[in-house]
């Protein structure tokens, strides 16, 4: 990790919790040759095939490399839940071994990097609600993550019963690392780790967000103090951990999704992705999902930290639930006040308690023999003299995570960036995030007076009464592989979280304290929170299928504030998560195994791909080809070539009525977006007599153009009993690189 954060000095905090792809670097073996980590994925199981597979991929391998290379270069077999193998390979054998029969894909392993109190009141999930405890126990949430740490007071299992019967895992968490009936499973993959126990804190965070025990008063070092619990505090985990020093290997990844479909886990929750988004069977995680969705299981996860671009979302698979992080109405502040008493406010997460320091400007404190003025200014490492900034607090021109500062002796920073406003993250010293305009009042004050000084306070939290926003970071749609599926999906807390923490782990870049609990901002803290709310929705209807669940997420999620989100449905998805209204959605749109096989034929695929997935003898419809379109998803997007020119366009959809006997639905559309656009809706009023009844509709929108700025139009539609309000949206758009 070291290396990576060092990598540039305008390394923003964040990056230590965003996820990035790092291509895997070559590793050369004994005669020398460029080999890198495979993934070769076969498809499904076939019925009877589960008992050797390692011979069978081994004896594949013979035929495309030498015998003495099998055993240095083999990686690992996956065989308990789908069929594949990761290898070591040159371009040549994997050339070879991607035209053999029974092989879906031959794609490189990449190294993916890792991307409360409050949250959970805030979106309504408070500790009053109704709840079935017993179902709730029996929800196992497998975690994809940098491991757990199993001694945190959030997982206790002081009132919990054996594990659920269905549980077919293990506790093999490795050095010292024990299970109990709350952290049921534990398994451990990169060939760096010996133990699931968590060395920086991020896979305890989200583990605990999602299923910890109540913990009161807890705090960082007094600030965001409350009652620190998971989304299903009754909830089993279990702890996979995927990630080493470096990173987490995707073949790592897949053999944690290989066995977690097999231990029996109700839902997965992955806070780690890729930087730029790939199809379906080269992704170990888009792959490792439609197994699990395949055997009943959602999985969520973080849509990245790559924002505010659009375009940048890297979750993207339909059977995935992918989530946006937004703001909760708890912000984390801080204030510095100048020697002439002047208050100025910013960000940060700072638990230092101030006092006057003369303040410096990284200019005045330059190394001459280094830099220039303006790369002073800046504050980078080199540029200073570290005997003029021993004992001050610095002023730069630009966000960092306080490194130089720290290193060069300073007591404290103050860093000016307009941008990456809407959280505050944690440095190693005191220090706070101000505005360009402020830092030039500043400069002003210290042009105004020789000895100037400044102090830093401690941070404290502050009625937010904009939120939820998505926050900045957050990664945006358009989906660059199928724009006709939305993503993210949904959007959930993920800036400024309070959760648990290892004490492993570092506070901060360059920091030796040592925490119970952090406060992390990141889509990884969105993803939990959007885990846990499935968790509770399945403890409602354990039989629902993932994508019953994932609608009613999204069908009762909260509209959110197109004008103060401006990317609207490519930010936010469907809006953002009330758990208490999933558990009773009226309708939901519901995805199974054949639907998704047909969408993957409309995207393209033939035959033989798809049967290799989905381990039947489905096969692609002859003749009229369908379209992405057709899916059953509970949004509804159609992406159009040219925004100047006219179009129509129908979704057909289905709803299965999971609310009230007889019922009556009505249709109303809310165009959300300034464009000129029609719809209609036939028929608009559905009629059912039973619960689990099918009914089908179309959805037929048209307009003259798209909204030239923004490439897209976007309305809602609601289906509404007078009890429940079904809402999806609708995006039409142009909007692709
Ligand atoms: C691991 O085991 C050693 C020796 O038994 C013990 O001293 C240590 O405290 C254990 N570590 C943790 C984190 O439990
Ligand atoms: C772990 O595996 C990767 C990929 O095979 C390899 O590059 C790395 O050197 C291995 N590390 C150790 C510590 O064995
Ligand atoms: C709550 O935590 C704070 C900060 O850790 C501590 O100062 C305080 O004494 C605690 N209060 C209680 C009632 O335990
Ligand atoms: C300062 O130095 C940097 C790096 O050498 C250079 O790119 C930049 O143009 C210089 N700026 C000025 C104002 O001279
Ligand atoms: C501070 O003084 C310097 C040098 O006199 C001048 O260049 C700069 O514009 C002043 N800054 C402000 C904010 O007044
Ligand atoms: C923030 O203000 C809103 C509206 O005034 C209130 O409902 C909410 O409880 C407040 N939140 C906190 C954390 O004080
Ligand atoms: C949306 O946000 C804008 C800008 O903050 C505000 O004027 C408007 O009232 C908000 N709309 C709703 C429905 O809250
Ligand atoms: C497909 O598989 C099913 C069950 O395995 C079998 O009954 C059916 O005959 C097969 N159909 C074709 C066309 O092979
Ligand atoms: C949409 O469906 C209507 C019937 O509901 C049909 O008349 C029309 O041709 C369809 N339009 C497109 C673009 O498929
Ligand atoms: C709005 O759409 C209608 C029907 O498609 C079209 O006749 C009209 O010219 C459009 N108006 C504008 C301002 O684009």
């Amino acid at each position: 990790m070291a290396n990576f954060f060092h990598a540039s000095s305008f390394s923003h905090p964040l990056l230590l919790l965003v996820l990035l792809i790092v291509a895997l670097s070559n590793s050369c073996d004994a005669v020398g040759e460029d080999r890198k980590v495979y993934i070769v994925y076969m498809g499904a199981l076939s019925k009877g095939e589960e008992y050797s597979l390692t011979s069978q991929h081994l004896s594949m391998l013979e035929e495309v490399l030498e015998d003495s290379h099998i055993t240095d270069n083999f990686v690992r077999s996956y065989q308990r839940s789908f069929n594949g193998f990761a290898v070591k390979l040159n371009e040549q054998e994997k050339q070879k071994l991607a035209s053999k029969e029974g092989v879906v894909s031959v794609f490189p392993s990449k190294t993916l990097q890792l991307h409360t109190t409050r949250s959970w009141d805030f979106i309504g999930l408070s500790t009053a609600i109704k709840r079935i405890p017993t179902a709730e126990s029996d929800v196992i949430v497998g975690v994809l993550d940098g491991g757990i740490w199993p001694e945190s007071e959030s997982f206790s299992d002081e009132g919990f019963g054996p594990p659920p019967k269905k549980w077919k895992g293990a506790c093999k968490g490795g050095n010292n690392f024990t299970c109990n009936n709350k952290i049921i499973g534990a398994r451990f993959y990169s060939n760096e780790s010996d133990s699931v126990r968590d060395t920086d804190g991020h896979g305890t965070h989200t583990a605990s967000t999602i299923a910890g025990n109540l913990v009161s008063n807890a705090s960082f070092y007094g600030i965001a103090q409350g009652n620190a619990r998971g989304g299903v505090p009754s909830a089993r985990i279990a702890a996979y951990n995927v990630c080493g020093s470096k990173g987490c290997a995707e073949s790592d990844v897949l053999a944690a999704f290989d066995d977690a479909i097999a231990d029996g886990v109700d839902i997965i929750s992955i806070s780690i992705g890729t930087s730029i988004a790939g199809d379906f069977d080269i992704e170990a995680i888009a792959i490792g999902a439609f197994h699990a969705m395949q055997k009943g299981i959602l999985t969520s996860q973080s849509a990245g930290n790559s924002g505010p671009d659009t375009q940048t979302i890297i979750s993207i698979a339909p059977w995935i639930l992918s989530v946006a992080a937004s703001t909760i109405d708890r912000h984390i502040i801080d204030k510095v006040v100048l020697g002439d008493g002047k208050v100025l406010k910013g960000n940060s997460i700072n638990s230092f308690t101030g006092t006057y320091h003369p303040l410096a400007y990284g200019k005045e404190v330059l190394n001459p023999a280094e830099c220039n003025e303006s790369w002073a200014g800046l504050c980078l490492q080199r540029c200073l003299d570290s005997d003029l900034v021993k004992g001050k607090v610095l002023l730069c021109d630009q966000l960092s995570m306080g490194e130089a500062a720290k290193k060069t002796g300073a007591l404290g920073v103050l860093m000016s960036e307009d941008k990456h406003f809407d959280y505050s993250s944690p440095y190693p010293l005191p220090a706070i995030q101000i505005k360009k305009q402020a830092a030039e009042e500043v400069k002003s004050y210290m042009n105004s007076t020789k000895n100037p000084t400044a102090n830093i306070l401690k941070s404290e939290a502050e009625n937010d009464s904009s939120a939820p926003t998505v926050v900045s970071f957050s990664s945006r749609g358009p989906n660059p592989i199928t724009p006709d599926i939305l993503k993210p999906d949904i959007s959930a807390p993920g800036v400024n979280i309070l959760a648990a923490f290892s004490p492993l782990g570092s506070v901060s870049f360059l920091d030796e304290r040592k925490v119970k609990f952090n406060i992390l901002s990141g889509t990884s803290m969105a993803c939990p929170h959007a885990t846990a709310a499935a968790a509770y929705v399945k403890s409602f209807h354990p039989n629902w299928s993932p994508s019953a669940i994932k609608s009613a997420l999204m069908t009762t999620a909260w509209p959110m504030n197109a004008t103060r989100n401006p990317d609207a449905e490519f930010a936010y998805g469907a809006g953002h998560i009330n758990p208490v209204k999933a558990i009773n959605p009226g309708l939901v749109y519901e995805i199974l195994n054949d639907d998704y096989i047909k969408f993957l034929c409309n995207i393209g695929w033939d035959t033989k791909r798809v049967r290799s997935i989905s381990g039947d003898n489905s096969s692609c419809p002859q003749g009229t080809k369908g379209t992405p379109l057709d899916l059953n998803y509970p949004s509804m997007t159609a992406y159009v070539q040219q925004k100047d020119k006219p179009f129509a366009i129908n979704f057909t959809r289905t709803v299965k009525n999971v609310g009230s006997e007889n019922s009556i639905y009505k249709t109303s559309v809310i165009i959300t977006s300034h464009s000129n656009i029609t719809i209609s809706v036939k028929p608009s009023v559905l009629s059912f007599k039973s619960l689990n009844e099918d009914k089908s509709f179309v959805v037929t929108v048209s307009g003259s153009k798209l909204n030239p700025k923004t490439s897209m139009a976007s309305a809602s539609l609601e289906w509404s009993d007078g009890t429940h309000t079904v809402r999806s949206p609708i995006v039409v758009h142009s909007a692709l690189i």
